[in-house]
């Protein structure tokens, strides 16, 4: 469909593996948690569960297998035009295991949102969970951001916080925070797409 023709807004989704939040929004955005579709998943990876979550919902799926590129360049180049031609109104990263290139970054300025298994600016990168832990930190937690050039440094959106117990490990650590995860990434793209956000400097500010 024509951008001209679409209905209303349009989420693409950029996920790389087991798809838990991808299917939050899904539920979110068939339920009318939010006023828009999911009108794509791009994945890097054509192992990921997220590939049969987007079947059973009818959500076209672009699948760009890295492995298949000569080099890193060229599957950004191929995923930057991709992006452009979903016409998406907001791109949420779901586990997306990959930094955007900066060329991605900027030509989607403040519509690129990204969901992180801890309270950043603490514990970046990967294997969230397991750094705070090894930290010994006593709360941890999970952020929606927007993507800036950074690895998870983006401006902040929602955050929330989790206990951490005594006899965690990573696995039950992961899994309380991922049940916060599911609510503040839904809870961010509704803010999104109600106009509701305002970045300002490294703030964002809730209408
Ligand atoms: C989540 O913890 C997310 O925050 C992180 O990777 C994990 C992906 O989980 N970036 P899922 O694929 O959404 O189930």
């Amino acid at each position: 469909m024509t951008r001209a023709g679409r209905a209303g807004k349009e989420i693409a989704v950029l996920a790389s593996g087991r798809g838990s939040n991808f299917q939050a929004l899904i539920d979110a955005a068939g339920s009318g948690y939010f006023p828009a579709t999911i009108s794509r998943l791009i994945t890097d990876n054509p192992g990921a569960q997220s590939i049969s979550r987007a079947k059973d919902a009818g959500i076209p799926v672009s699948v760009l297998d890295f492995g298949s590129f000569p080099e890193k360049e060229s599957y950004e180049q191929a995923l930057e035009e991709e992006m452009v031609d979903t016409g998406a109104d907001l791109f949420v990263l779901a586990g997306y295991m990959r930094i955007l290139s900066p060329a991605i970054v900027r030509r989607f300025p403040g519509r690129i949102m990204n969901i992180h298994p801890a309270l950043l600016p603490s514990f970046p990168g990967l294997h969230s969970p397991r750094q705070a832990l090894e930290y010994g930190a006593k709360v941890s937690g999970c952020t929606v951001h927007f993507v800036d050039e950074g690895t998870d440094t983006g401006p902040i959106i929602i955050q929330r916080c989790v206990p951490v117990e005594v006899d965690d490990d990573e696995e039950s650590l992961a899994a309380r925070i991922l049940v916060e995860e599911h609510r503040i990434l839904t809870e961010a793209v509704r803010l999104f797409l109600d106009h509701r956000l305002r970045i300002v400097g490294r703030k964002v500010l809730v209408r």
